[in-house]
């Protein structure tokens, strides 16, 4: 079970479930063939954002195994919807976690998808209570690949050609980090 207590506030960014106001904001980046472009989804319309954002509302807390936790990432100084994590609680017996994150691109390259991942770690290590987490990326998708690693994960494979994606035989990148590996933000080179 995990019940975070909203907001969770790190230096730049306030983390809060999605409500449906956020639809405008979300669309914003959810429409956008850069951004979908190693995502399991297309570039999105108006109406398929809309349903998106239906089904990450109510996800903010974790009740069994298999449920997935929405959290969208706001601006502290404009209080702008500019990021989208997700928690997913792979398996309650093995106590295991996958991460993923979706940033507006005007907001790329200034660390804050990093600084809201680690919150994301915090909770699933040290509310959750999970032995590891993992992340995932097609191979190609360096800014992905670099946040992981940044975040102290591991690269633990590289599969070739283990799906059909979007029309072509693509390679996976899998990383993961241990409960005892994890370094809280605190204790990290830069801080929060
Ligand atoms: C994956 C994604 C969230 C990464 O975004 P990002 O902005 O590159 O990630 P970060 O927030 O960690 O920012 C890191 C960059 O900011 C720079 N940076 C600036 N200030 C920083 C700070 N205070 N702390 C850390 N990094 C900082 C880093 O040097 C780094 O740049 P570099 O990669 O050129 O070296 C983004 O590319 C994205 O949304 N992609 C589309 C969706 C997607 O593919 N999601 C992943 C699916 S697997």
């Amino acid at each position: 079970m995990l019940k975070p207590s909203y907001p969770i506030e790190t230096a730049r960014l306030s983390l809060r479930p999605f409500t449906m106001d956020d639809l405008e904001a979300l669309y914003a980046f959810h429409s956008r063939p850069d951004v979908a472009r190693f995502l399991y989804w297309d570039a999105r319309t108006r109406d398929e954002t809309r349903a998106a954002l239906e089904n990450k509302i109510g996800w903010a807390q974790l009740r069994e195994g298999g449920d997935t936790l929405n959290i969208a990432a706001e601006l502290r100084e404009t209080g702008v919807l500019i990021g989208d994590l997700t928690l997913f609680w792979r398996s309650a017996e093995h106590r295991q976690g996958e991460i993923g994150f979706v940033f507006h691109p005007d907001h790329h390259g200034r660390g804050l998808a990093t600084e809201a991942s680690r919150e994301i770690l915090r909770l699933g290590f040290e509310d959750l209570g999970l032995h590891r987490i993992y992340g995932r990326c097609e191979a190609r998708n360096t800014p992905s690949a670099r946040l992981l690693e940044r975040l102290g994960m591991r690269r633990e494979a590289h599969l070739v050609e283990n799906e059909l994606f979007k029309g072509e035989w693509s390679d996976e990148l899998v990383y993961a980090m241990l409960r005892r590996e994890w370094n809280p933000p605190e204790e990290s080179p830069g801080g929060r």
